[in-house]
C-alpha cells in the first residue's frame, strides 16, 4: 500500500462532509464513538472493507461490527426476534452490539461477516459517528482504529500513532466516553450469550464459545469440502478458484489484485462449496500485504476439521 498523508480534522460539519466523501470514494476513515475510535468504511463495498484490514495490518479476517443510524436500516441487515427488539429499544443508541441472523439480501459485503450467516450490529450514540452515518446514508463497518496487536484508541492521537500514513483522515472528537469496546451479545441460538463484556452489564457471564482473540471465533465460516492450496491447475474432481494468471472456474482477482481478492474471498468459497465438484483447489496467493490475511484464512479452511 502506498503511504498516504493522514489528516486530523476537528469535528464539525466540514470534517463530517469530508469523511463522508472519502468513505463514498472507498476509503476507511477514523471516527470517534462513545466506546473507542473506529475505522469506518462502507459496509456494502468489499474493497473498502478490505482497505480496513490492509490499514490495520490484521493477520486474518475477523467479522466486523456494522454501525447503523436507524432501526429501519438495522432491519434491512439483520433479523430481530422479540428479545433482540427489546434489547435494541432499551440500549440503542449505545455501547451494545447484537449478533443476529443476517437478513436475506442484506446490503453487506461478505468480507464484513467473514462469510458467516450472522452479523454484529450496533447503533452508536456518539454524535460524530451518528452524523457520519447520516451523511453517508449507508451502514458502516468499523473495528477499533488501531493497528493489529495495538490497544484500542481512545484519542485521535492514539489513532495517529498507530495508523499514520495508512489512512487519509482522522476525525478528532477528543477522548471517548467509555474507553472500552461495546458489550457483545449473541442472539443467534435460542438464548442470549455474552461474547464480550463491555460498558453495558446485563449480569451475564462470558459464554464458553466467546471469541478470545481474532481468528479464534468458534463459528468461523469454512467450506465443507476438502481444500488444496497453492494449486497451479485444477484436477477433474476439483472446483478451481483462480488468482492472477491461474484462471480457474472462478477467480479471486484476474489481475492479481489482493484488495479485490480479499473482497471476493468468502463469496468465491461459498460458490465453490455449492459447485458440483466434491473438492476445492485454490491458486497460490502471494503472502505479502493482504495476501497474508487471505492465506491465514485459507490455511484454516484447508486444515482438517475437529468436531
Ligand atoms: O465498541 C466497539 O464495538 C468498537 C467501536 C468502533 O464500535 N468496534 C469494535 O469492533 O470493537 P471490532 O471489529 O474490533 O470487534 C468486533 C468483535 C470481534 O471480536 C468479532 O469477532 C465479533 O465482534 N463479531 C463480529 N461479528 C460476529 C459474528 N457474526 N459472530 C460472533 N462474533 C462476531
Ligand atoms: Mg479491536
Amino acid at each position: 500500500m502506498s503511504a498516504q498523508n493522514t489528516r486530523v480534522l476537528p469535528l464539525g460539519p466540514e470534517a463530517i462532509a469530508e469523511a463522508a466523501r472519502l468513505i463514498g470514494a472507498g476509503f476507511a476513515v477514523a471516527v470517534p464513538t462513545e466506546t473507542v475510535y473506529g475505522l469506518a468504511a462502507d459496509a456494502g463495498n468489499g474493497e473498502a472493507v478490505a482497505g480496513i484490514y490492509e490499514a490495520k495490518g490484521r493477520p486474518g479476517f475477523n467479522p466486523l461490527i456494522v454501525h447503523v443510524e436507524t432501526m429501519e436500516q438495522a432491519r434491512t441487515i439483520a433479523r430481530f426476534n422479540s428479545e433482540a427488539e427489546a434489547l435494541a429499544v432499551r440500549h440503542w443508541p449505545g455501547p451494545l452490539t447484537l449478533v443476529l441472523p443476517l437478513a436475506d439480501g442484506a446490503p453487506i459485503a461478505s468480507l464484513v461477516t467473514a462469510g458467516l450467516p450472522t452479523i454484529a450490529l450496533r447503533m452508536p450514540a456518539h454524535p460524530a459517528m451518528r452524523d457520519l452515518l447520516r451523511a453517508v446514508g449507508r451502514p458502516l463497518a468499523a473495528p477499533s482504529a488501531n493497528a493489529s496487536g495495538r490497544i484500542s484508541p481512545t484519542r485521535a492521537a492514539h489513532v495517529l500513532t498507530s495508523l499514520d500514513g495508512r489512512i487519509p483522515l482522522i476525525l478528532d472528537g477528543g477522548a471517548t466516553e467509555h474507553g472500552l469496546e461495546s458489550t457483545i451479545l449473541a442472539l443467534t441460538g435460542g438464548d442470549v450469550r455474552l461474547l464480550r463484556p463491555g460498558p453495558i452489564d446485563l449480569g451475564l457471564t462470558l459464554s464458553a464459545g466467546a471469541i478470545e482473540a481474532p481468528g479464534q471465533l468458534a463459528s468461523h465460516y469454512a467450506p465443507t469440502k476438502p481444500i488444496r492450496l497453492n494449486a497451479p491447475s485444477g484436477r477433474g474432481d476439483e472446483w478451481l478458484i483462480g488468482f492472477g494468471s491461474v484462471a480457474g472456474d472462478s477467480t479471486l482477482s484476474a489481475s492479481g489484485n489482493l484488495m479485490e481478492a480479499a473482497a471476493n474471498l468468502f463469496e468465491r468459497l461459498h460458490e465453490a462449496d455449492a459447485a458440483d465438484e466434491p473438492r476445492i483447489a485454490i491458486a497460490r496467493i502471494p503472502d505479502s500485504g493482504l495476501g497474508a490475511a487471505i492465506n491465514d484464512r485459507l490455511r484454516r479452511a484447508a486444515a482438517p476439521r475437529t468436531g
